[in-house]
């Protein structure tokens, strides 16, 4: 089943969450043949928690810290999270390795924790723009992804990988649906087939152009995300009868 997710990283109040989820709630009911996700702050995740039960939408968290419990200050646990209805975990978004210097060897840390807690991370893997210049794109997404799985046996039907080049996030220059379906198909290759999302300047205008690929299984959106009906519309693009 494709998968359709929200990232809001650092975005929206408790209030605004609520707000938004009433909303977002009405335009999705009834679509069953994907899996919808948001992924608020954590500050949002218990009035989310309690506007999602019953619905067809799953609670997502941006983060986790890989130890059970202790002093560390400023982390959240995946017990924690697991109490407030989270069943995905994003892992390595370049916002985390680039901008909070999350390494390789942590984010494998996280990984592990997720599937030992049975929280499946969505995985994320990308380029730079000075990578995909220098033609190393594929060498990057294969040293990203053994890092993070190292130690670990087949993970396909466990984990979600999410392909998303830097240079497109946030940028509004997404990669064409042709190149995210050669990394994509890359990806399945190295692993097995795994679920693979494109993330990068997604809209409701081109995702059906992304979704359309053979090995694109899903979506991680961000800015247009943000607004219900904008997210609601790229979750029907995902939908054959609907789009
Ligand atoms: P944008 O959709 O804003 O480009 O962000 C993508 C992203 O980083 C999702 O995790």
């Amino acid at each position: 089943m494709e998968l359709l997710a929200a990232n809001w990283k650092m975005n929206k109040t408790p209030k605004e969450t609520k707000e938004y989820l009433e909303k977002f709630l009405g335009l999705v009911e009834g679509i069953k043949d994907v899996e919808i996700l948001v992924c608020p702050p954590f500050t949002s995740l218990c009035v989310a928690k309690e506007m999602l039960e019953g619905s067809n939408v799953k609670l997502g968290a941006q983060n986790c810290y890989h130890e059970q419990k202790g002093a560390f200050t400023g982390e959240v646990s995946l017990d924690m999270l697991k109490e407030l209805g989270v069943s995905y975990v994003i892992v390595g978004h370049s916002e985390r390795r680039w901008i909070f210097g999350e390494t390789d060897e942590l984010i494998n840390k996280k990984v592990i924790a997720c599937l030992e807690k049975d929280i499946r991370p969505i995985l994320c893997v990308g380029e730079k723009i000075e990578e995909r210049e220098a033609g190393m794109t594929l060498k990057v997404i294969e040293s990203q992804l053994k890092l993070a799985l190292s130690g670990l046996d087949d993970v396909s039907n466990r984990i979600d990988i999410a392909y998303e080049p830097v240079w497109a996030i946030g940028s509004g220059n997404p990669a064409t649906p042709e190149d995210a379906q050669l990394v994509h198909r890359f990806i399945k290759d190295l692993l097995g087939d795994v679920r693979v999302l494109y993330g990068g300047s997604v809209n409701p205008q081109n995702a059906k152009d992304f979704l359309s690929m053979p090995d694109v299984d899903g979506l991680l959106v961000g800015t247009a995300s943000l607004d219900p009906s904008s997210f609601a519309q790229i979750v029907k693009a995902s939908c054959r009868d609907q789009g």
